[in-house]
């Protein structure tokens, strides 16, 4: 196993974690618990994104410490022991001795151990950080005792949300690779494809490019494009319908998200040009909104004015501007019965990335600084079984989002996804051509 990052990349992010906490302090970052699929059959297994972000380590079964009991840092990993038995079914093993040598902590010990060497520890220490809900041993251990426990997420989150030169390269390739797979998808549209189709076409340039999906891909053909978490993809997509593809690789554990709309015929109608081209000019408002030194809010509000506008031009809604826009910071116009969601999210590690976002109504969040990635997201939804809203007849049955990946940068923002076509006159050219 190759480390994706140098070590000093590594020992920067620990200093840079570290030094900012108390004397005294030990630190326990747990992996993520294996998941059971079926029966004896688990998921496959993912490491933590701290973990990850720390040093590296992605076998499961494992926790990272540190300690400044001794008066300066050190740094440990408790991992599976090595175990001729266990490696000829389940893949081989680093062990403590591999993981001391080849990954950037100081010491390294067998998981079984983790009782024994953290216990004393524990008594010893002032301050004890930990992430609970990974590991349910060390959340026995430290429920008895008797101290506070403090959640270090807060400490590393503001580390995560800026993302290294090192981290902006990774992210590069996973956004051109999921364009990539998404113009892929585009090329073999023609109606009747099954939306199970245009997955596999989808998932099939990622791992062929040694890369996995970040989260399980959406592809809703008519109807189902209006359901915002769809995944089950069973359906064909009817000649007329457009289809939403919301997908996105993992690179190295850095993910990418797109989504892409378009008519599996190779033409929009007018009622779905009308709705397409007004997400898309809200999209491009927000990423233009996208600046440094700009709140969080500014572009998700961005882009809810242009929609506001645009459903009292179509006539879908009937009320004020004012009614319709709401408040920017309370996102309650009238405008979110069709746009229900908000307009991005930090992404790096995690789909869903750290670094905050809006903190309940009124909040207008964080200022977003150079090396932040954000991703940029409005859509329109009509799915015509609603009973919330009154669907108008022209629209229904259309679902249209468009996702693109931008990085804050001082020079303005930077669309990582800008080769993942987007305007109806290129999608239109690039639908079909594998027909
Ligand atoms: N793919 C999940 C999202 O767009 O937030
Ligand atoms: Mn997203
Ligand atoms: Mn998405």
């Amino acid at each position: 196993m190759v480390l994706t990052f140098s070590d000093s990349e590594y020992s920067n992010r620990q200093s840079a974690f570290l030094d900012n906490l108390p004397e005294n302090s030990i630190v326990l970052i747990p992996t993520n618990p294996r998941s059971v699929r079926s029966n004896d059959t688990h998921y496959p297994f993912r490491a933590n994104s701290y973990m990850l972000y720390l040093c590296g380590w992605s076998e499961s079964d494992s926790v990272w410490m540190a300690s400044n009991l001794s008066g300066t840092w050190s740094t440990s990993l408790f991992v599976p022991p090595q175990d001729t038995k266990a490696e000829i079914w389940e893949g081989r093993r680093a062990g403590p001795e591999g993981a001391a040598n080849n990954w950037p902590v100081d010491s390294a010990y067998s998981i079984a151990d983790l009782l024994e060497v953290v216990s004393p520890m524990i008594e010893d220490s002032e301050h004890i950080f930990c992430i609970d809900g990974l590991n349910s041993e060390i959340d026995s251990i430290l429920q008895d005792c008797g101290m506070d426990i403090l959640d270090p997420k807060k400490h590393l989150d503001s580390l995560r949300v800026i993302k290294s030169e090192a981290e902006i390269e990774l992210m590069r390739k996973s956004a051109e690779l999921a364009s990539d797979a998404h113009i892929l998808a585009m090329r073999a549209g023609k109606p009747g494809v099954g939306e199970w189709h245009l997955q596999s076409i989808i998932e099939s340039c990622f791992t062929s490019n040694r890369a996995q999906w970040a989260y399980p891909s959406i592809v809703g053909g008519g109807e189902n494009a209006a359901i915002l978490h769809y995944n089950s993809n069973q359906d064909p997509v009817a000649d007329g319908e457009l289809v939403l593809i919301d997908a996105g690789c993992e690179v190295e554990g850095y993910a990418s998200d797109i989504t892409r709309t378009w008519p599996v015929n190779g033409k929009f109608t007018e009622a779905q040009k009308e709705i397409y081209e007004l997400v898309l000019k809200s999209q491009i408002a927000a990423i233009e909104a996208c600046q440094a030194g700009a709140k969080w809010s500014s572009f998700h509000e961005a882009s809810s004015r242009i929609i506001a506008k645009g459903l009292l031009d179509l006539g879908i809604l009937d009320c004020t501007l004012e009614e319709a826009i709401g408040d920017p910071l309370e996102f309650d116009g009238q405008y979110r019965k069709y746009f229900m969601h908000g307009t991005g999210h930090f992404l790096g590690l995690d789909v869903h990335d750290v670094g905050g976002g809006r903190q309940g109504d009124n909040d207008p969040g964080p200022e977003l600084k150079p090396g932040m990635i954000v991703t940029v997201e409005p859509g329109l939804y009509f799915g015509s079984w609603r009973t919330d809203v009154k669907i108008p007849e022209r629209y229904a049955g259309i679902g249209v989002r468009i996702e693109d990946d931008i990085l804050i940068t001082e020079d303005g923002p930077v669309v990582l996804t800008s080769s993942c076509p987007k305007e109806i006159s290129e999608l239109e050219e690039i639908i079909g051509q594998m027909r």
